[in-house]
């Protein structure tokens, strides 16, 4: 199975530092790999970046609302991401969660809000989530679920998980919600890598996808 490695801009970037970013990026990626590559942008950014990826890199969203199209004043719903051809929408991450109390009904929502509307939902646990929002969600959504296991301590900190205990919880996460796709994330960069990459199905990257240069360098990693 290829691997799936999503950038996680977070609340960073403006539309030029986005295109210049883009514009390196795209200047050495080898069109021709396996590994599958998504950019989360913030919502401001997805109709720059929308038609400039090319085939190869998929347009991502980091948020979603738990409301359809309606009177719902400052929410981005799923069928708008599904419009600007957003293909990932990241759900639940410990930054929302943290920062904007999201419940785990909250991000089950979500995860229905996005399934609805075709788009795939990348559902972030630390290990502690696993069984609560397991049984917020409905069990017939399982397996349509891409997973990204993020231990909060890793996030940001410099100090990744160690790979056997990432191993571990892939699969716990697995023994829970079936054979979907578990990726890891939490201090990623491109000299650990490769490591999360023998026992994952793939990357969540924060910090270390803000350069162009270095993000490149996680994706070219050869399996
Ligand atoms: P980090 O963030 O790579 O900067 O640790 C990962 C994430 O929060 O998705």
């Amino acid at each position: 199975m290829s691997k799936l490695i999503i950038a996680n801009w977070k609340s960073q970037k403006t539309v030029k530092t986005a295109t210049d970013w883009w514009k390196t990026f795209a200047s050495e990626l080898d069109s021709k790999m396996e590994t599958k590559v998504a950019i989360a942008a913030p919502f401001t950014l997805l109709s720059t970046l929308q038609p400039v990826l090319q085939p190869s890199v998929a347009l991502a969203a980091q948020d979603v609302s738990p409301y359809p199209m309606g009177s719902y004043t400052g929410a981005v719903n799923a069928e708008q991401l599904k419009d600007l051809s957003v293909r990932y929408v990241i759900v639940g991450h410990s930054e929302r969660r943290r920062h904007f109390h999201e419940t785990y009904e909250d991000v089950a929502r979500k995860v229905t809000e996005a399934l609805n509307a075709g788009l795939h939902p990348v559902l972030c646990l630390d290990k502690d989530y696993i069984t609560e929002q397991a049984a917020a969600l409905d069990p017939e959504q399982y397996g349509k679920l891409i997973i990204a296991y993020e231990p909060l301590a890793a996030i940001g900190s410099g100090q990744p998980e160690d790979v056997g205990t990432v191993q571990t919880v892939i699969t716990e996460i697995k023994a829970t919600f079936g054979e979907v796709p578990v990726l890891y994330g939490g201090s990623v960069d491109e000299r650990n890598s490769n490591e999360y990459l023998l026992v994952s199905d793939g990357l969540l990257v924060g910090g270390a996808s803000l350069k162009a240069e270095t993000f490149l360098q996680i994706v070219s990693q050869k399996e």
